[in-house]
């Protein structure tokens, strides 16, 4: 026999024989498209850091949501700019909100495309925190953990009755899933999932995204909720309460940095396991591509092809209609 034993190019020789022992292949369907709805007439304004992506008011969401559906993405997250912030978010549970009104209209127009709703207060509070803010004695504010669940359930099910179908919590407070899920069966909508944001951390990450959400929080940090990237066991035990208080689907973010805790998560649970590629990922792209220092193309179906390579079953991404559209030959 002769040098090499082993010829592992054997099976790259050819474009079918690659696609034969393809591995990971993505499809439009993996994917999730974030989408934030302001208020206004006529508004399409692209957000400063994240070229691509735009805040719509609802008389011009139905354009995206058109190129949404013919790019064969079967789902999108709505985030909403509300008009009014005060310390208990109230636009965040009120019938009439942007999120609500922006899901009856997408249900409307495109009643197959999923609408997953996040769950959360930040883009709501005037202190900009994922819950409600108690000052103590001291001076010392903080998070208050149970009074914001009784909000976030409100949330949950205003979003439910306006048609959300999976209801995505982000907020990080313990016990969310739990108290959702009780709050969502109570008001009879026992067959929405819930996708549970269980591993979110403390990330730099987000920096964009609060910039288009306006949910930078005015003081302090979200340290005392969000996880910090150092820790992986810490991440087990947050996926773990989330499986045994109800979750559906469970979700790590950010992606790049996190694929070890990805692929952790999916060799632990049975659950579907999302990952949101976020923000300041799709930034760091985007302008690279801009510069052109990088084929964006090439670059983002290989970022996401290695999330889902790492354990993904949905990715959330900005990416998700220029994806589908260049997986479809478009
Ligand atoms: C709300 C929320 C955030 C993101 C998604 N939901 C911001 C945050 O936690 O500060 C970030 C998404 C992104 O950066 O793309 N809590």
């Amino acid at each position: 026999m002769s040098f090499p034993i082993v010829r592992n190019r054997r099976l790259r020789h050819t474009a079918a024989l690659r696609s034969l022992v393809r591995e990971t292949v993505l499809t439009a369907d993996d994917f999730i498209y974030p989408i934030f709805v302001t208020y206004g007439m006529n508004v399409k304004e692209e957000i400063s850091s994240m070229p691509g992506v735009y805040h719509f008011s609802m008389d011009r969401l139905e354009e995206e949501i058109r190129r949404v559906t013919a790019s064969g993405v079967k789902a999108v997250l709505l985030f909403g700019v509300p008009e009014h912030k005060d310390a208990e978010g109230t636009s965040a549970y009120d019938p009439n909100g942007i999120v609500q009104e922006a899901t009856r209209a997408v249900k409307n127009w495109a009643p197959e495309l999923l609408v997953i709703a996040d769950t959360c207060l930040c883009q709501f509070t005037d202190h900009g925190h994922c819950g409600v803010v108690r000052v103590h004695e001291s001076g010392a504010a903080s998070v208050d953990n149970d009074a914001s669940l009784e909000l976030l359930v409100k949330t949950a099910v205003s979003q439910a009755e306006a048609g959300a179908d999976v209801i995505a919590p982000s907020n990080m407070m313990d016990g969310f899933v739990y108290a959702i899920r009780a709050g969502l069966d109570e008001a009879g909508f026992e067959h929405i999932p819930i996708l549970s944001y269980s591993v979110k951390y403390s990330s730099a990450f987000y920096g964009p995204f609060r910039e288009a959400a306006h949910s930078a929080p005015q003081f302090g940090d979200r340290k005392t909720y969000q996880m910090d990237p150092a820790n992986i066991r810490e991440a087990m035990r947050e996926a773990e309460s989330d499986v045994a208080e109800g979750a559906d689907m469970l979700m790590v973010k950010p992606g790049l940095a996190y694929l070890d805790v990805l692929r952790a998560l999916k060799e632990n649970f049975d659950l579907p396991v999302a990952v949101y590629n976020v923000s300041a990922e799709y930034s760091m792209v985007k302008a690279a591509a801009a510069n052109g220092w990088i084929d964006e193309q090439g670059i983002v179906l290989e970022l996401l092809t290695g999330m889902k390579r790492a354990g993904a079953d949905l990715i959330i991404t900005y990416h998700a209609v220029d994806a589908a559209n260049w997986l479809a030959g478009k």
